[in-house]
């Protein structure tokens, strides 16, 4: 049996926003239908994080956006869509299987074009960006492993530029990265990228909850002037 949800006043308001604010959309519940049919798991943004998402990269009047962990394309396409239909995603996925689930997704939602899908550990694919000069993004998405966010937010830095968001989802962990003496190595992970986020003197950042089965949030910085 489920555990029983220990915030329901937060559930309660988080479906409140997401009856008024997300419209029901074929594409994006057909995603996550065929991502769980090919046994992925649910481990997406919501749907009010995705609009979230979605505003933040309009606000950001983003046109290249780096995302780090593809899974089934989901927050893909609140990205992409945001920045269609001359901009540029390129996300990168460990995963064969996520990645041609996801691959299907965005076909359908028929943003295919805009968006370049690497596949490989993405320490590796962006230790090579950095290395070929990769254009740098107006936006950086991270939502990977959770381990390896320090090392993710090194490239973030270095693939952007004056203005730049960087993003990051997971920060909050159900409150867990508040407290000292964790031990999993996931946990200590994110503790350790909010301490350099918010150390790092070419950032400005915050975090912010986000409700999900449990409270968990998201990071926003700033690449500064
Ligand atoms: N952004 C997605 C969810 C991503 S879940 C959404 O909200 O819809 C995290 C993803 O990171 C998984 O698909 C997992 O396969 C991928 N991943 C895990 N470790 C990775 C690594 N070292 N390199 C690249 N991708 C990785
Ligand atoms: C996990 C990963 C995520 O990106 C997420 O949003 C929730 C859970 C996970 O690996 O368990
Ligand atoms: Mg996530």
């Amino acid at each position: 049996m489920a555990t029983p949800n220990p915030y329901p006043l937060l559930v309660e308001v988080d479906q409140y926003i997401e009856r008024l604010f997300v419209s029901h959309d074929m594409v994006l519940e057909q995603a996550l239908n065929d991502a769980t049919e090919a046994g992925l798991p649910e481990i997406h943004v919501s749907p009010n994080e995705g609009k979230l998402l979605y505003l933040l990269a309009k606000l950001a009047g983003a046109k290249r956006v780096l995302e780090i962990g593809l899974l089934g394309g989901y927050s893909t396409i609140w990205l992409a869509r945001a920045i269609a239909p001359k901009g540029k995603l390129v996300t990168l996925e460990l995963d064969e299987n996520y990645i041609r689930v996801a691959g299907n997704n965005l076909e359908r939602a028929g943003l295919q074009s805009l968006v370049d899908i690497r596949q490989g550990a993405a320490a590796g694919t962006l230790e090579k960006m950095v290395k070929a000069g990769e254009e740098p993004f107006d936006l950086v998405f991270i939502d990977a492993d959770k381990n390896n966010y320090p090392v993710y937010l090194d490239y973030a830095v270095q693939l952007t530029h004056t203005g730049s968001l960087i993003l990051a989802d997971n920060v909050i962990r159900d409150g867990k990265v508040a407290r000292d003496g964790q031990t999993d190595p996931l946990v200590l992970g994110i503790q350790e990228f909010n301490r350099k986020l918010a150390a790092n003197p070419k950032l400005e950042a915050i975090l912010i909850t986000v409700m999900r089965e449990a409270l968990d949030g998201l990071a926003i910085a700033r690449v500064k002037d």
